[in-house]
């Protein structure tokens, strides 16, 4: 089937070229480095056969799932900057599968690349991946709804010609968007929207969900604001990228409305990127990305969201293994799980760096892409004037599954302090009781892990634990009934809630009673 569809294709390889090359703006004989795995770069010499790689190596892609690992040799080669557009159109129109290069600044960071992926050097902290804000979730959830994300497609993708970054309409489509995020801030004073400056045209936009108790921990979730015609990109040219991202842009956008009608608060900062410049080889995430990772910003996880809204395969929801952290993607999983337990789960390659998760990965955060469709059935309208919200599914059902994903990782990962461990909190009591008398004590705000109660005094005293609601001495989660006044006991919470602890003098003495517990 793949050969079926690549044969016409090939015949008008040649022709897509040179319309590319006349499109192309970049200065002729301007020298830029690119990585480019071995498919890619074959296409590349037969375009031009006097290039040659300064450098080439092999990578695994570690991934844990057995079939899914791949190994592959890429290469640091430079070019013409006028060339790559051409490069681009060969690539997609002749080698589907394995097309794909990646931009750098200079041979230097091109050398970074191929030193490796995974990185050695980890610029993240890993958070804490237990699901325990099943309830503020769920409630944002409920609220949620696709008409909001098709409306959001077509605003992007009909609103503007194309959004190339080097062009006009590029660049108004991300000051539209900013605009977009800033009316529905509504205000609030933990919300900025901004622009971020590249050295082209488009700028990415950022907003930022200021945390209330941790500020410095952050949870990043990207699309891309840009889009591409393989035939050529002039100020006119048509490049819709309803799927290609507007779909990725629209599910963020869903997911922010959902954590604003319930005036969500969060404790660790959450920010929003549309990265310009994707197309052109991750350009605009590769930026903010080396800045986040050189300010040593403390992202603890990163969801890219690219392509959405196709549903093309049998399962709802492809993780991608490389360019992935498999812990983080587990997470993922289980997100879908619990809180969207009819989505199916798939996963899938796509072998190279093929969205901007790669430029987080590159610099040592966690990332992790949830993709529409395995990648072979993926949307082939993407790159072409025909890449509409007809063409992907009329209505954007597909993409609130990941709309949804999108708000449970938010929450989940920004509601907890998962990254500073807070060291346990003791509180003590002391008194006395006459026999038979109790006295009850909290709640204590007990994060995951435990409480743990102790006494001494004198008498017969006896210490009950119990999670959510007061003890009894016929109901509780842990008891210590000894015939003296030293006891001890522990409750393990396996997700944080109220502790209570309940006293009893089975026989009159005094307490001196400690409660040692996880703080949230
Ligand atoms: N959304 C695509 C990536 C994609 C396409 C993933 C099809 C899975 C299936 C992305 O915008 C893109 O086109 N990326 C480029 C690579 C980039 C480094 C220029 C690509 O795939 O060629
Ligand atoms: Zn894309």
């Amino acid at each position: 089937m793949f050969i079926k569809r690549m044969l016409p294709l090939m015949v008008a390889g040649a022709l897509i070229g040179n319309v590319a090359i006349a499109a192309e703006t970049a200065v002729a004989g301007k020298k830029v480095w690119i990585t480019i795995g071995d498919e890619g770069y074959g296409q590349l010499q037969k375009m031009l056969p006097a290039t040659l790689a300064a450098q080439s190596s092999v990578r695994s892609n570690g991934n844990q799932r057995a079939g899914l690992s791949t190994q592959e040799r890429i290469h640091l080669v430079q070019v013409d900057e006028s060339q790559l557009m051409n490069l681009s159109a060969r690539l997609h129109s002749q080698l589907h599968r394995c097309g794909g290069f990646v931009f750098h600044s200079s041979k230097a960071d091109g050398q970074l690349a191929l030193a490796g992926s995974p990185v050695t050097t980890l610029a993240a902290i890993r958070p804490n991946y237990v699901l325990d804000n099943q309830s503020a979730v769920n409630g944002m959830l409920s609220n949620m709804q696709a008409s909001n994300i098709a409306q959001t497609i077509t605003d992007l993708s009909t609103g503007f010609v194309n959004r190339y970054y080097t062009t006009t309409a590029g660049a108004n489509a991300s000051t539209w968007l900013m605009n977009k995020w800033k009316t529905m801030a509504n205000g609030r004073s933990d919300i900025t929207v901004e622009q971020y400056t590249h050295s082209w045209k488009q700028k990415s936009v950022i907003l930022t969900i200021k945390g209330s108790d941790f500020p410095n921990e952050v949870v990043v979730m990207g699309g891309h604001l840009d889009s591409i015609n393989q035939s050529g990109n002039s100020e006119t040219s048509k490049a819709p990228g309803a799927d290609d991202d507007a779909s990725g842009i629209a599910s963020l956008t869903e997911a922010y409305r959902a954590m604003l009608v319930a005036n969500y608060k969060p404790r660790r900062t959450i920010k929003m990127m549309a990265y310009a410049a994707e197309e052109v080889g991750l350009r605009g995430s590769a930026d903010i990305a080396a800045n986040f990772k050189a300010n040593n910003v403390n992202v603890v996880g990163v969801l890219q969201l690219d392509m959405t809204n196709y549903k093309g395969a049998a399962n709802d929801i492809y993780i991608f293994t490389d360019y992935t952290d498999s812990s983080q993607n587990t997470f993922i999983a289980n997100l879908l799980k619990t809180y969207q337990p009819s989505v199916t789960v798939g996963y899938d390659v796509c072998k190279y760096a093929c969205s901007d998760h790669a430029s987080w990965s590159r610099n040592g955060y966690f990332a992790s892409m949830p993709f529409e469709s395995s990648f072979s059935t993926s949307n082939k309208k993407i790159h072409t004037a025909d890449d509409t919200l007809a063409n992907s599914g009329i209505t954007a059902v597909h993409a609130l599954k990941f709309s949804k994903l999108a708000l449970s990782f938010a929450v989940e990962l920004g509601s907890d302090a998962g990254t500073v461990v807070l060291p346990p909190k003791t509180e003590t009591f002391t008194g006395s009781l006459a026999s038979g008398a109790s006295k009850l004590f909290g709640p204590f705000k007990v994060g995951v892990g435990s409480m743990k109660l102790s006494t001494t005094g004198t008498g017969n005293i006896d210490i009950y634990g119990r999670k959510t609601s007061a003890p009894t001495t016929s109901t509780y989660d842990c008891r210590s009934a000894g015939f003296t006044a030293t006891e001890t006991c522990t409750v393990n919470f396996t997700a944080k809630g109220d502790g209570y602890v309940l006293v009893r003098a089975a026989s009159a003495g005094t307490y001196n009673l400690s409660v040692t517990y996880t703080q949230q």
